[in-house]
């Protein structure tokens, strides 16, 4: 198998690891959420638009996209994971939103959608696991209608993200993890993590009126313990890191990570900021 076809099956099987937790909780707002408004405002959406939502996963934006832009509108959600793109259909379904579809695709460069057939796309925490984002992001543009908006966010540095810089070295204290390992468990920082780095992206997908915004993000939880149940049933890149390891390793980390965490912030809630890049850019007109 070609590598970014490696890479996509490899992602494919986290996040599909993950779904069930995601559609579990996908009612009850996520310390990320704060970010959707911030970047639905980049597009920006009103009704009656075509909004295209390339990593959909349990449907953040895209179920708010659907309620924004009315029955006029449409969203159309595309994801590598099938038990994504189910549940989330499902989810739509009962939801009585009848201008939300949602598809697999096998690849983020052949998206199956015809030129300029959206007024905007949006892609929120997805196209840092995509094989090359630039091409990913290139592949988005002839979706898009010429002046339409295309959004997405990342997440920043590990360095501006305590909470998630914690776990990393949770981890790395605990488990002797090989070179692919860590680079799956970093890469949600590693791969768009700059503003820099998100305009040379944009460049290079042949994108306009650049603009990027620092949000910062709240992560909270009532203990040690439902932070760690959070992240282990949630986190893709973590289920992915210690997937080949046996269950004792993934005992000892939630041991470490939760006494870091009681070390940090005694037996009571835990608060965190962590940094989120928002990013906009416009398809030349
Ligand atoms: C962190 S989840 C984000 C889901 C949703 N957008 C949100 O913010 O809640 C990442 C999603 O991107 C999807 N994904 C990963 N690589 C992808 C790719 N190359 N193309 C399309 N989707 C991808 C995963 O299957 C997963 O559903």
């Amino acid at each position: 198998m070609p590598n970014a076809d490696r890479i996509r099956q490899e992602q494919r099987e986290i996040w599909s690891a993950a779904a069930a937790a995601w559609q579990q909780g996908a009612e009850t707002p996520l310390p990320i959420d704060p970010t959707t408004e911030r970047l639905l405002a980049q597009a920006p959406l009103g009704p009656g638009m075509r909004v295209l939502d390339l990593g959909s996963g349990a449907g953040n934006p895209a179920l708010f996209i659907a309620e924004r832009v009315g029955e006029a509108g449409s969203v159309l959600g595309l994801d590598l994971s099938p038990a994504m793109v189910d549940g989330t259909s499902d989810r739509a379904r009962r939801r009585g939103l009848t201008n939300a579809r949602f598809r697999l695709i096998e690849r983020e460069v052949e998206l199956g959608v015809p030129d300029a057939a959206f007024d905007a796309a949006t892609a929120r925490c997805c196209l840092m696991y995509a094989p090359d984002p630039a091409t990913a992001l290139t592949a988005v543009r002839p979706a898009v209608r010429p002046a339409g908006r295309i959004a997405f966010s990342t997440w920043a540095r590990l360095d501006r993200c305590p909470s998630h810089r914690l776990l990393v070295e949770a981890v790395g204290a605990c488990v002797a993890l090989n070179a692919e390992e860590s680079r799956g468990l970093s890469l949600p920082f590693t791969a768009l993590p700059t503003p820099d780095i998100h305009l040379a992206v944009c460049r290079e997908a042949g994108l306009a009126e650049i603009v990027t915004h620092e949000v910062e993000m709240a992560i909270e939880a009532e203990s040690a313990e439902a932070f760690w149940q959070g992240r282990v049933s949630r986190s893709g890149p973590l289920l992915g890191a210690l997937r080949a390891h046996p269950a004792e390793a993934r005992e000892a980390v939630a041991e470490e990570f939760i006494s870091r965490l009681r070390a940090r912030f005694g037996a009571g809630p835990i608060h965190f900021t962590d940094l989120v890049l928002v990013t906009g850019a416009s398809v030349p007109g």
